[in-house]
C-alpha cells in the first residue's frame, strides 16, 4: 500500500476512471482553447500591419479594417473564454463529487478497526483539502497543457514567420529554463505531502478541541490547548512557506532569461531596421509575440510544480479509495432464510479475539450459548472484555479463532444486512445526531410514519420529555446530542430499539449511574424491550442479573463461571466479589 505510486500510475488512472468521461466537454473546451490561443497569436501579428500600414505607410483603408478585426478577435476570444472556463470547471468540480463519493462508499465499508486507527479529523482534511488540491491540479494541468503551450506554439509560429534568424535565436534561450524547473517539482511533491499531513492534524486537533471543550476548560487547559494548537498552526505556516520557496525559485531564473531574450531580439532586431532588412512594424510585432510568449511558457515552467502538488494529493486519495476492510462480507446478496424452528439460538464457539493495533487476545476461548426466549446477563470487572464480545455478534470486528452461530449458521456466512437486522443494539454510551429527535429515533427503522415513531417512545418512556422540547418531535439535538440529558438519550436509544424491533436484543447498560427516577424509568422500559426477545445484556443493574435466566462472569477475557446469582454467590470468589462492589445496592 505505501509502496510509492509513479505519477505516470496515478496519472493513467485518474483519466482512465475520473477524467475520461468527460471528453465531450474536454473536446470542447480544447476547442475553445484552441481560439484562444490562435486569437492571442493574432493579436501579436497584427502589430505589423498597425506599424507598418497605419503608422509608417498612412494607409487610410486600414484604420477601419483593423480596429475592426480586433474587436471581433476579442468578442471571439472571450466567448471562447467563457466557455472554456465553464466547460473545464464542471470537470473539475465533477472529478471532486466523484472522488469524494468514492472515498465515502470505500470508508462507509471500512470495519471499526479502521476508524480506530485512522482519526476522523485526518479523514475529513482528505475529503477537502486533497481533493480540492488535486482537483485545481488536473483543471491547471489541463488548461497548461492546451491553452499555454498553443498560445506559446502560435505565438513561436509569428516569430518564426516574422523572422527566421531571431526566432532561433529565441528559441535557443528557453530550453536553458527546462532543468532547473523539473528538478523543482520532485522537491515540491514531498513539501506539498507533509502540507497536506500537517492540515490533517490541525483539522484533527481543533476538532477534537471543540467537542472537548468541556474537559479542557474543568482542567484550566485552555492554554495549553491553545500551546498545541498553535504548534500545528506553526507548524502548517512554515510548510506553506517553504513550499512557496522553492515554487518561487523559478521566478528569478525566468526572469533574467526574459530579459536576456529581450536584450538580444532589441539588438539583432534593431540592428536589422537601421540596415533596413526589415520593417518597424515586423520588429514590434515579433517583440510583441515574444514578450507575449512570456505568460504561457511561465505557467508551463510551473506545471511540474503543479502536476506534483496534485500528485501527492491522488496518493493520499487513492489510498482511501483502496482501503480493504478486513471484516468481509462472503455473501453480501445472498439473504439466508431461517429454516430452523429455534431461528435466533446463538452459540459463540472457542472464540479468541484480539483487537489489530494490539499483541494481546483480549478474549480467550469463549463459549457460551444462548436459546431463544433466554436473557442472558454478561458480567465482569472493567476491562473484561464484556463489549469486546458483544461487538463480536453484529461483527464489528470478527473473531481471531472460533466462530459464531446464529441458527447453527456461522454469521462471516450472512449477508451484513441480515444479520445486523436481527439484532438491536443499545450501547454503553448513545450516539445521537445532530439532528432532529424523529430522525434520531427512525435510524431503527427507515420510513418508519409518525405514529411508529411516537408509539416507540411512549413504550421507551420518552413522550413526557419530548413534549416538554420547544419543537417537540423536531427538536434538534444539537452535536452527539449534547442538548439531551444522559438519561434521556438514553431512552431515545431505547425508543430506536422498540422501533427497529428486531428479535434479538444486544444490551450493554450504561456505567454511569443516574438518578434513581431515571434509572427506574430506563429499567421499565428496558424490560418491556426484552419481553418475547431473545438478550444477551452487558449487567451493571441489581435488577438485571436477579432477572437473568443465566449469568456470564467474564474475567481477562475467559468465561470465568456460568450460572444463576445465588449459585455464582456461592461457588464464585469472583462474583461474590464483583457483586459487592458493584450489583449490591
Ligand atoms: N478499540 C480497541 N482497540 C484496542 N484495544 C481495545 C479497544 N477497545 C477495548 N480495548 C481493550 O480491550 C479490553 C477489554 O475492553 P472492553 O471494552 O471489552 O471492556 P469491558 O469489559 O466492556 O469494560 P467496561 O465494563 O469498563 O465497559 C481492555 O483492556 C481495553 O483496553
Ligand atoms: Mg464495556
Amino acid at each position: 500500500m505505501n509502496a510509492q505510486i509513479t505519477t505516470k500510475e496515478i496519472l493513467n488512472r485518474l483519466f482512465s476512471v475520473y477524467v475520461k468521461k468527460h471528453y465531450i466537454k474536454i473536446f470542447v473546451s480544447i476547442i475553445c482553447m484552441v481560439l484562444v490561443a490562435a486569437a492571442t497569436a493574432t493579436n501579436a501579428w497584427l502589430m505589423q500591419p498597425v506599424l507598418d500600414d497605419i503608422f509608417i505607410n498612412k494607409n487610410r483603408d486600414f484604420i477601419i479594417v483593423i480596429p475592426v478585426v480586433i474587436l471581433l478577435i476579442a468578442f471571439l476570444k472571450g466567448a471562447a473564454s467563457y466557455f472554456q472556463s465553464i466547460l473545464m470547471s464542471f470537470v473539475g468540480y465533477k472529478i471532486v463529487a466523484d472522488l469524494q463519493r468514492h472515498m465515502l462508499a470505500t470508508l462507509l465499508k471500512c470495519d471499526l478497526s479502521y476508524f480506530n486507527a485512522t482519526n476522523s479529523g485526518t479523514l475529513v482534511s482528505r475529503f477537502l483539502a486533497d481533493v480540492g488540491a488535486l482537483s485545481r491540479g488536473v483543471h491547471n494541468v489541463i488548461i497548461n497543457i492546451v491553452k499555454d503551450s498553443l498560445t506559446f506554439i502560435f505565438l513561436l509560429g509569428v516569430m518564426f514567420h516574422h523572422d527566421l534568424k531571431l526566432a532561433t535565436i529565441t528559441l535557443l534561450i528557453f530550453p536553458l529554463a527546462i532543468y532547473p524547473i523539473s528538478r523543482i517539482g520532485k522537491r515540491l511533491r514531498k513539501i506539498s505531502k507533509n502540507t497536506q499531513v500537517g492540515f490533517g492534524l490541525l483539522t484533527k486537533k481543533l476538532t477534537e478541541s471543540f467537542q472537548g471543550i468541556k474537559t479542557i476548560k474543568s482542567f484550566n487547559a485552555e492554554k495549553v490547548e491553545a500551546s498545541k494548537i498553535e504548534k500545528e498552526i506553526e507548524n502548517l505556516f512554515s510548510l506553506t512557506l517553504k513550499s512557496t520557496k522553492v515554487n518561487s525559485i523559478s521566478r528569478p531564473l525566468m526572469e533574467t532569461l526574459g530579459g536576456l531574450a529581450v536584450a538580444l531580439i532589441v539588438f539583432v532586431g534593431g540592428t536589422q531596421v537601421i540596415n533596413g532588412e526589415t520593417t518597424p512594424g515586423t520588429f514590434f510585432s515579433f517583440l510583441t509575440a515574444l514578450l507575449m510568449a512570456y505568460q504561457p511558457l511561465k505557467s508551463l515552467a510551473t506545471l511540474n510544480a503543479t502536476l506534483q502538488i496534485s500528485m501527492a494529493s491522488a496518493e493520499r486519495i487513492f489510498e482511501i479509495i483502496d482501503q480493504k476492510p478486513s471484516v468481509i462480507e462472503r455473501n453480501p446478496n445472498k439473504d439466508y432464510i431461517l429454516k430452523v424452528s429455534n431461528p435466533y439460538d446463538l452459540k459463540i464457539n472457542n472464540v479468541h479475539f484480539k483487537y489489530e493495533n494490539s499483541p494481546n487476545l483480549i478474549l480467550k476461548n469463549i463459549n457460551i450459548e444462548i436459546v431463544k426466549g433466554q436473557k442472558v446477563a454478561l458480567v465482569g470487572h472493567s476491562g473484561a472484555g464484556k463489549t469486546s464480545l458483544l461487538n463480536l455478534i453484529p461483527r464489528f470486528f470478527d473473531v481471531e479463532k472460533g466462530n459464531i452461530l446464529l441458527d447453527k449458521v456461522d454469521i462471516r456466512d450472512l449477508s451484513f444486512k441480515f444479520l445486523r437486522d436481527h439484532f438491536s443494539i443499545v450501547s454503553q454510551d448513545v450516539i445521537l445526531f445532530d439532528e432532529t429527535i424523529k430522525t434520531n429515533i427512525s435510524y431503527g427503522k427507515q420510513n418508519a410514519n409518525f405514529q411508529e415513531i411516537k408509539t416507540a417512545c411512549e413504550k421507551a418512556n420518552c413522550i413526557e420529555f419530548i413534549d416538554d422540547l420547544p419543537n417537540k418531535f423536531n427538536e434538534y439535538v444539537g452535536e452527539k446530542g449534547v442538548r439531551l440529558s444522559g438519561g434521556q438519550k438514553q431512552r431515545i436509544a431505547i425508543a430506536r430499539a422498540f422501533l427497529k424491533n428486531s428479535p434479538f436484543l444486544l444490551l450493554d447498560e450504561a456505567t454511569s449511574s443516574l438518578d434513581s427516577k431515571s434509572e427506574k424509568k430506563i429499567q421499565i422500559s428496558l424490560s418491556k424491550l426484552m419481553k418475547n426477545k431473545t438478550s444477551l445484556v452487558i449487567a451493571h443493574r441489581l435488577s438485571t442479573i436477579l432477572d437473568a435466566d443465566k449469568i456470564i462472569l467474564l474475567h481477562r477475557g475467559k468465561v470465568e463461571a456460568v450460572g444463576k446469582h445465588n449459585f455464582l454467590l456461592k461457588n464464585s470468589k469472583i462474583y461474590k466479589n464483583l457483586y459487592e462492589l458493584q450489583f449490591k445496592e
